[in-house]
């Protein structure tokens, strides 16, 4: 299941983020890959360990605790602390999956990716190329958003990055273990969550059937989650 959530980032969040990143000093992108994503990745990376890419991620993680979508659809356990990406001409990562088990050097922080997130960084008008295409079930998602809009898809897919013919892409992309390991289950709770809160708006907080059924939505969490 692909999620888009839209406006993640105000265009004044976005237009900080860019300050603060664009006037930082970036390296290869093949600094954080294994080798066979070495072998895909052609991109330029912001250090990980590097001040900017810290402050830039905690505006992002901010941003990611106000949105009740996110929440709602991703159930997060682990937050992998926000990386950034930029494509210019001729860069691009091809067909990859994303590693299972995400450390963080030097630290004691260690979770297992169960999604994958983007979040763009860039007008798609100012680019072009650079599509996220995501292989699932029902075949390949294309994804290109607006700044500021974030995608959140399985990192067990298959996945690229379209070559980039014109112009730059810029975006931040991360991992998250969710309180959720199962994809399915993940999904049944985020339709059930979102009925929950369409028939609280119909029917009001004290209607005995949306009480009883936000019971039956927490009490599959307590079976489900790891927290
Ligand atoms: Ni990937």
């Amino acid at each position: 299941m692909l999620i888009a959530i839209p406006d993640l980032l105000s265009a004044d969040e976005v237009a900080q983020i860019r300050a603060l990143i664009d006037a930082a000093d970036w390296i290869d992108g093949n600094a954080t890959s294994g080798p066979q994503s070495a072998l895909a990745k052609r991109n330029e990376q912001l250090p990980e360990d590097g001040d900017t890419a810290r402050r830039a991620g905690r505006m992002i993680l901010e941003a990611l605790g106000r949105s009740l979508l996110f929440f709602a659809s991703a159930l997060p356990l682990k937050i992998f602390p926000p990386l950034f990406n930029r494509y210019g001409e001729g860069h691009e990562f091809d067909t990859h999956v994303d590693n299972a088990i995400r450390l963080k050097r030097g630290t004691e922080f260690r979770m297992r990716s169960d999604l994958s997130i983007t979040v763009f960084l860039e007008a798609p008008e100012n680019y072009d190329g650079g599509e996220l295409l995501v292989e699932d079930h029902y075949g390949v998602q294309r994804v290109k958003l607006a700044a500021g809009h974030a995608v959140v898809y399985p990192s067990s897919s298959l996945h690229r990055v379209t070559p980039i013919t014109r112009g730059t892409r810029v975006a931040s992309f991360f991992w998250l273990q969710s309180m959720i390991r199962d994809a399915e289950e993940r999904r049944i709770l985020f339709d059930l969550d979102r009925s929950v809160q369409r028939l609280t708006n119909d029917l009001g907080g004290k209607d005995r059937s949306v009480i009883e059924l936000t019971g039956v939505y927490h009490n599959l969490l307590r079976r489900w989650a790891d927290s």
